[in-house]
C-alpha cells in the first residue's frame, strides 16, 4: 500500500507545473519595503505545508479544462489566507511548533505574528482585486469571514465539556471547511460551469474540509511531533473540546470523565498522557475516524455528475488521503 505522503505526491503530480507556478507566485507576492515582513512570511511559507488548498483550486480548474492564467493567482490567494489564519491560530492556541519548525510567535512574539497575518490578509485582497473576478472575490470574502466566525465560536466554547457534536460540526465547518469549499469551487467558477456543477465542487470541498479537520483533531491525540510537525496535546492544553474528546466524555465511565474534565481545567503533560489513554480505551479514535470517513464519502458522492477524468480521480484520492493521512 502507498504511504500517505506518496499518495499525496501522486495527486500533486497531476498539476505539478501549476503548483510550481503557484509557489513562485506566492513568494513574489511577499514583496514589501518592510524586510521583516518578508523574513517572517518566508519563514512560514517556505517551511513546507501541504499546499492542499492550492491543489484543490488547480485540480478543479483542470477538471473543467481551464486554459487561462487566473487559477494560479487564486490558488496563491487561498494559500495566503490559510497562512494568515495559521499565524493568528498559533497565537490563539499558544502553539510553538508548526511544519516541523518553531512557530513565528515562538520566534518573534505574538504581536509580530498577528501583524504579519494582517499583511497576508490584505495582500490577498490586493491579488484578488487584480484578477477582477467579482464572484471569486465574493466567495473568498465570505469563506474568510466564516473562518473568523469559526475561530471566535471555538474561543467562546473553550473548556466547555457540555458542547454538542452539532456545535463542534458548526465550528469546523466555518473555521476549516468553508475555505476548502471555496478552493474547490474556484475551478468550476473560472470555467463558468453550471450552478449545479459549481455547487457540486463546493459541496465536495466542504465535506473534504470537514473530514480533514476531524482527522487533524484525531492526530492531536494519536500522532507525534515528528510526523505531524506540530506538538500533540495543543488542543487539550487550550481546553479545546474536539470530537475525540467529546466521544470519550460521552462513553467513558465517571472516573474517566472526571479525569478529562480535570485535564481541561489544569492542563499538564501527565494529564495529557492519561487523556490519550482514555481516548484510546473508549474507542474514540475509531469513532472519530469513522466520522471523518462519513464526510469523505459525502465529498466523493458530490462528484457523481462531474466530468470523469484524471483530475476527478485526483480529487477522490484527496478525499481518501484526508482520512488516512498521518501528517
Ligand atoms: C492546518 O492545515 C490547519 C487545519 C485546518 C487543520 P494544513 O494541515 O493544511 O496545514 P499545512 O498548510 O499543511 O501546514
Ligand atoms: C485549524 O484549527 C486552524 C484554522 C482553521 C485557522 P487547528 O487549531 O486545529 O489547526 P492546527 O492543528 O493548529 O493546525
Ligand atoms: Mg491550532
Ligand atoms: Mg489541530
Amino acid at each position: 500500500m502507498l504511504s500517505t505522503s506518496s499518495s499525496l505526491a501522486a495527486i500533486r503530480s497531476l498539476v505539478s507545473r501549476d503548483l510550481a507556478d503557484t509557489n513562485d507566485f506566492i513568494l513574489t507576492q511577499l514583496a514589501t519595503n518592510v524586510p521583516f515582513i518578508k523574513e517572517l512570511g518566508e519563514h512560514i511559507l517556505k517551511s513546507g505545508g501541504k499546499r492542499l488548498r492550492p491543489l484543490l483550486v488547480l485540480l478543479s480548474a483542470k477538471l473543467f479544462q481551464y486554459e487561462g492564467f487566473q487559477h494560479t493567482a487564486l490558488a496563491a490567494v487561498i494559500e495566503f489566507i490559510h497562512t494568515a489564519t495559521l499565524l493568528h491560530d498559533d497565537v490563539v492556541d499558544g502553539s510553538l511548533l508548526r511544519r516541523g519548525q518553531k512557530t513565528a510567535n515562538a520566534l518573534w512574539g505574538n504581536e509580530a505574528s498577528i501583524l504579519v497575518g494582517d499583511f497576508l490578509y490584505s495582500r490577498s485582497f490586493q491579488i484578488i482585486v487584480k484578477t477582477g473576478h467579482l464572484q471569486a472575490m465574493d466567495i473568498l470574502a465570505s469563506a474568510t469571514n466564516r473562518l473568523a466566525e469559526g475561530e471566535v465560536m471555538q474561543l467562546l466554547n473553550v473548556s466547555k465539556t457540555a458542547i454538542s457534536e452539532a456545535n463542534y460540526y458548526e465550528i469546523i465547518e466555518r473555521k476549516t471547511a468553508m475555505l476548502f469549499s471555496a478552493a474547490a469551487q474556484m475551478g468550476a467558477l473560472l470555467c463558468q460551469r453550471s450552478e449545479s456543477e459549481q455547487n457540486a465542487l463546493a459541496s465536495f470541498g466542504k465535506h473534504l474540509g470537514m473530514a480533514f479537520q476531524i482527522i487533524d483533531d484525531l492526530l492531536d491525540y494519536n500522532s507525534g511531533a515528528r510526523e505531524m510537525g506540530k506538538n500533540p496535546g495543543d488542543d487539550l492544553a487550550k481546553g479545546k473540546v474536539t470530537l475525540p474528546l467529546l466521544y470519550a466524555l460521552r462513553s467513558g465511565d465517571a472516573k474517566q470523565r472526571l479525569c478529562i474534565e480535570k485535564s481541561i481545567v489544569t492542563p499538564h503533560q501527565d494529564h495529557f498522557a492519561q487523556v490519550v489513554e482514555i481516548v484510546r480505551l473508549t474507542g474514540a479514535l475509531d469513532y472519530t475516524r469513522d466520522c471523518a470517513k462519513a464526510q469523505a464519502d459525502k465529498a466523493i458522492a458530490a462528484l457523481a455528475e462531474v466530468p470523469d477524468n484524471d483530475y476527478r480521480d485526483g480529487l477522490i484520492d484527496l478525499a481518501h488521503f484526508a482520512v488516512s493521512r498521518d501528517f
